[in-house]
């Protein structure tokens, strides 16, 4: 079984597309300002392993952002758009960041009455830097983990710690100044402003704010240079980047991951989606553990298992674009907020797009894991013929392990009510009836009697193989596809056929059809 081979560049740029959505910040910001700064550190002649930290800097200096987006927007309401703002004023200036604060709170009391707003908003400000330290220390020390967990250096962990730090010591979370800010820190930070503030207002006011904080956020010498080349170093850092340009740039050698590394490196984008709001704590990785036991229950080859269980870990990488304040709270959301929600899957495939050729088929399931068999998902209301056993099982596993945990709107259900739940979807057309009742049999909700009735004797090999040839498959095609020898095939189909009572492929299609075994269209994909 061949093991697709991941750069570790690849996950790189998966979870810079992630944090980029969850910062507020445009399309391949992350990306564009990784090109920047080593066209910097070229320009300046560093060598390759301070080249390789500017590089690991660029693309995760927020990845640990996520962690603790709750408290965030519990003191902030919109938390992307405060992030948003932050991006373009000095961190260092006390009366900036006041002024920012002051305008998020009023967004979010808007709706209190006058006596009650004024209240809040002083009560805001008062407690807004005892609030958001914590959150950026938070933020430094989880990027560093999730450097630890996808195999990078001390030296990169320790660049990412100091995130937030300033050349003037005006920054978090220790306040260190000068060369105690790591080099590749410095260059990074002042490459991504430059890239806000070029792409906001122009080359020409982002040189005018790079010179005035010159001796504040930034290094005066490294300032000078970078103003110095400025024009030639933004050269066409307005357009989108490929992959192949951030693959290409990675110094070498380039770091691949084998089976285990890639594994553990979906694991982490899993939390790393699911550390920003406590009710989502642990979900993908309850789903891709319901969802490989489902499709190991129906016998599922070893291959679609395999990339079942990473799309069930970056399942909702793509709701990092939705404001953490949209999902906290209990009340119904906007119509625009629907729109944006129901966005997510398309996010998903984007960011999993990152991962080249080889992350294709994880980012089709991605990009199902909300489509169900009638066409009443989202967002491209794909139907049965387009649903893959594997999307159909993870959209099975998501909608379980999504009811029976707690969400700001609704208590959690148990385990039973949220059984029923599915198999209301099961009956009324949305969700495969197969794969729903393979999740709930992995999850210990045993299936209905006329389920297990009707695959009586069967094991899990014969079942999927009475599927595949009631779909019109022949002995040989189920073979290929279950990855098994042609004989071992004939052999199950015959050992299927003395147990259900059949001696052709049509009367065992229609076996198949009249105990539901083929409706929907499991099998058309
Ligand atoms: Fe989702």
């Amino acid at each position: 079984m061949a093991v697709p081979a991941f750069r570790r560049a690849d996950f790189l740029m998966a979870l810079a597309y992630a944090t980029d959505l969850a910062t507020g910040h445009s399309r391949d910001f992350a990306l564009r300002s990784c090109v920047l700064a080593m066209r910097f550190a070229d320009l300046l002649g560093v060598d390759v392993e301070q080249r390789r930290s500017v590089y690991h800097q660029a693309l995760l200096r927020y990845v640990g952002c996520n962690a603790d987006t709750h408290l965030l927007a519990s003191a902030f309401g919109d938390e992307i758009a405060l992030r948003q703002e932050l991006q373009h004023i000095d961190m260092g200036d006390k009366s900036a960041i006041g002024a920012t604060i002051l305008r998020a709170l009023t967004r979010t009391f808007a709706d209190l009455p006058p006596d009650q707003l004024s209240k809040a908003i002083e009560q805001g400000m008062a407690e807004a830097m005892n609030v958001s330290v914590p959150i950026l220390a938070g933020h430094c020390e989880v990027a560093q983990r999730i450097a630890e967990r996808i195999g990078l250096s001390a030296e990169i962990r320790e660049n990412l710690g100091q995130l937030y730090e300033r050349w003037d010591g005006k920054g978090l979370p220790q306040g260190i100044a000068g060369e105690a800010v790591k080099f590749p820190v410095r260059l990074v930070t002042l490459a991504q402003d430059a890239v806000v503030h070029a792409e906001t207002h122009g080359v020409p006011a982002m040189i005018a704010v790079i010179g005035k904080r010159r001796g504040g956020a930034y290094e005066p010498e490294l300032a000078d240079r970078f103003l110095a080349h400025a024009e030639a170093l933004m050269q066409g850092l307005d357009q989108p980047v490929d992959r192949k340009t951030i693959l290409a740039l990675e110094p070498l050698p380039h770091a691949v991951l084998d089976e285990a590394a890639s594994e553990e490196a979906y694991v982490a984008i899993a939390d790393m989606i699911d550390m920003r709001m406590p009710f989502t704590f642990g979900h993908s990785r309850a789903v891709a553990a319901l969802a490989d036991l489902a499709g190991k229950h129906l016998g599922l080859p070893a291959t679609d298992i395999r990339e079942l269980r990473w799309a069930a870990y970056t399942h909702d990488i793509g709701e990092l674009a939705v404001p953490v304040s949209t999902w906290m709270r209990a009340g119904p959301l906007s119509i625009r907020e629907i729109d944006a929600a129901h966005l997510h899957p398309y996010h998903g495939e984007r960011a999993l797009a990152s991962l080249g050729g080889e992350g294709k088929p994880v980012a089709a399931i991605v990009l199902r894991h909300h489509e169900r068999l009638d066409g009443s998902g989202y967002h491209r209301y794909a139907k049965a013929p387009d649903l893959s056993p594997a999307a159909r099982i993870l959209a099975a596993a998501e909608a379980f392990q999504t009811a029976r945990e707690a969400r700001p709107h609704r208590p959690a259900l148990s385990d039973t009510a949220a059984a029923a739940k599915l198999r209301s979807a099961v009956r009324a057309g949305k969700l495969c009836p197969e794969a729903t009742e393979a999740v709930l049999a992995c999850a210990g909700q045993s299936a209905r009697r006329d389920t297990s009735e009707r695959l009586a004797g069967l094991t899990p090999r014969e079942i999927e193989v009475l599927r595949l040839i009631a779909a019109g498959q022949t002995a040989k095609e189920a073979a290929r596809q279950l990855e098994i020898a042609p004989k071992t095939a004939d052999n199950h189909i015959q050992s299927l056929y003395a147990k259900i009572g059949v001696k052709t492929r049509a009367a065992a299609a229609l076996y198949a059809l009249e105990r539901g075994l083929v409706q929907h269209g499991m099998l058309a994909a």
